[in-house]
């Protein structure tokens, strides 16, 4: 039924469980992994007398740290046996990037955790899951 399963990854324990689903249903399919990362260094202020000034993100600090994150998940989906047939690092705003690089590998399952890196914990799920989960073309799985 799932041909092409794309996950994924904020380096969060909630995306770590969603690779490790993720490799499960590629196993129970024999479907091809892909993985995408979007960076997200925000933006850094300094304060100059009374008001502040928005420092430029350092684009190779942000390729960097895409880089490191990539590998955790492959270490992750090794670890299960699995090698990813794509990685990808996207630049953008995270849901729509994971939006964007499913429909360019023609995937019918995103996996993503319910939640990330996020400090609202009342909230039942973050931001991006939930953009998944009511944007997608094709079924979801969210993980906890
Ligand atoms: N930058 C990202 N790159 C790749 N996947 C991401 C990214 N951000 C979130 N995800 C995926 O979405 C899942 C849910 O994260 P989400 O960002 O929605 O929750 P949150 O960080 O708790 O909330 P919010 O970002 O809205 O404050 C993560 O476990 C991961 O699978
Ligand atoms: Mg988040």
């Amino acid at each position: 039924m799932f041909k092409d399963i794309v996950v994924a990854f904020d380096g969060s324990k909630h995306a770590e469980a969603a690779i490790l689903t993720a490799c499960d249903m590629a196993d129970r399919y024999s479907a091809k992994l892909h993985v995408v990362h979007v960076p997200e260094l925000h933006d850094q202020a300094i304060a100059v007398g009374a008001s502040a000034v928005v420092l430029p993100v350092d684009e190779e600090a942000l390729q960097e740290s895409g880089q490191t994150m990539i590998k955790r998940a492959e270490q992750l989906a090794k670890g299960a046996g699995h090698t990813f047939s794509s990685t990808d690092i996207l630049p953008g705003a995270p849901g729509d990037a994971i939006l964007a690089s499913a429909t360019e590998k023609g995937a019918d399952l995103i996996v993503s955790g319910r939640r990330g890196h996020g400090q609202l914990k009342g909230i039942l799920m973050g931001s991006v899951s939930q953009k998944l989960a009511s944007s997608a073309d094709c079924a979801v799985l969210t993980v906890k």
